[in-house]
C-alpha cells in the first residue's frame, strides 16, 4: 500500500500493543474467568482492550469503540470500530498459538479498515476500502483451489440451530465439496487464512461484529467472495454467511441449502 490513511495507522498501532499485552501473558498460568454468556475471559482480554480504546480515542475522540469486553464506548458517531481484543480466548488461555486481536472501522455499517494480528507468530493483517489486503506488509490473494484440494473452516455462536448446523457441516460435510473441515477456535483467523489462499472458505453461523468484521474485509480485499448462507448478497453486519475463495462458493451455497433443509433449521 502505497500510502496508509489516518485510521489504518491507528488500528495497526493498537493493534500491535494490544499484542504486547498479549504476549505478556501468553502461556502464563493465567487466571480464567468465567462470563455470564459462560465463555471465558482473561485478564489480558480486559488489559488488550483498554489498551486499545486508548490508542484509537487519543486519535478520534469522537468516534465510538464496540469492543467485546466493555460494549459501546464514546459517543454516538458514523464511524464505529468493532474491537475484539482476544479472539480465540480459549486458544490463548490453554497457551494454544491460534489466537488474534481483531479491529475493524464502521463507517455508517460500511466496513472500511480490518486489521487482524496474531503476536504468536507475529502475523499481521490488513485491508482498507480499495487498496487490496496485506499479510506483513505483502499483497495478498484467495487461493485457486477447487473443492478437492479445499479446506473449510466453521465457526459458530451460541445459539442452538448454529450448533446443530454446525456439527452437521463439521462432520457431515461431504468429501468431494472440500477435502478436510475443521473449526480453529479463532473466527478472526479463520477469516484471515482464506484471503491469504491457506484455506479456502469459512462458513460463519452467528458470531458477532467484533469477531468477523475485520477478517471478512480482509478476505473481500483479497479477491474473495462473501455471500448470505443462500447465496443472496451479504452485507454488514449479517452475521450468518460462507466467505470464500469463490472457486466452488455455489456448491457450498447448495450443501448448506442441503443440510439445513435436512436439518429443517
Ligand atoms: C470465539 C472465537 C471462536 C468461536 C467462538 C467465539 P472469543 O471468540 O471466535 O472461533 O467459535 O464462538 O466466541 O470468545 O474467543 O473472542
Ligand atoms: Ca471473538
Ligand atoms: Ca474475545
Amino acid at each position: 500500500m502505497k500510502e496508509k490513511s489516518k485510521e489504518l495507522e491507528v488500528a495497526i498501532k493498537a493493534a500491535l500493543e494490544a499484542g504486547k499485552v498479549l504476549e505478556k501473558y501468553f502461556e502464563t498460568e493465567i487466571l480464567k474467568t468465567l462470563k455470564k454468556d459462560k465463555s471465558i475471559a482473561t485478564l489480558a482480554d480486559k488489559e488488550s482492550e483498554e489498551v486499545i480504546k486508548k490508542v484509537i480515542f487519543e486519535a478520534f475522540p469522537e468516534h465510538s469503540i464496540l469492543g467485546e469486553e466493555t460494549g459501546m464506548n464514546g459517543g454516538v458517531s458514523d464511524y464505529v470500530w468493532h474491537v475484539d481484543p482476544v479472539d480465540g480466548t480459549r486458544n490463548f488461555a490453554n497457551a494454544i498459538p491460534l489466537f488474534a486481536v481483531s479491529i475493524a472501522l464502521v463507517y455508517k455499517e460500511e466496513i472500511i479498515i480490518g486489521v487482524v494480528y496474531n503476536p504468536s507468530t507475529r502475523s499481521f493483517f490488513y485491508a482498507s476500502k480499495g487498496e487490496g489486503a496485506y499479510f506483513n506488509d505483502k499483497r495478498i490473494f484467495v487461493s485457486k483451489d477447487d473443492a478437492k484440494n479445499g479446506m473449510l473452516t466453521v465457526s459458530r455462536g451460541k445459539n442452538v440451530n448454529d450448533e446443530i448446523l454446525f456439527r452437521d457441516i463439521l462432520y457431515f460435510f461431504p468429501k468431494k465439496h472440500v477435502s478436510s473441515v475443521r473449526d480453529l477456535g479463532c473466527a478472526a483467523l479463520d477469516l484471515v487464512y482464506v484471503a491469504r489462499g491457506g484455506l479456502e472458505a469459512n462458513i460463519q453461523l452467528g458470531l458477532n461484529t467484533y469477531d468477523f468484521a475485520a477478517g471478512v474485509f480482509i478476505i473481500l480485499e483479497a479477491g474473495g467472495k462473501v455471500t448470505a448462507l443462500d447465496g443472496s448478497p451479504w452485507k454488514f453486519p449479517d452475521n450468518h454467511f460462507i466467505a470464500s475463495n469463490g472457486v466452488f462458493h455455489d456448491l457450498l451455497v447448495e450443501e448448506v441449502k442441503k443440510q439445513k433443509q435436512k436439518l429443517n433449521i
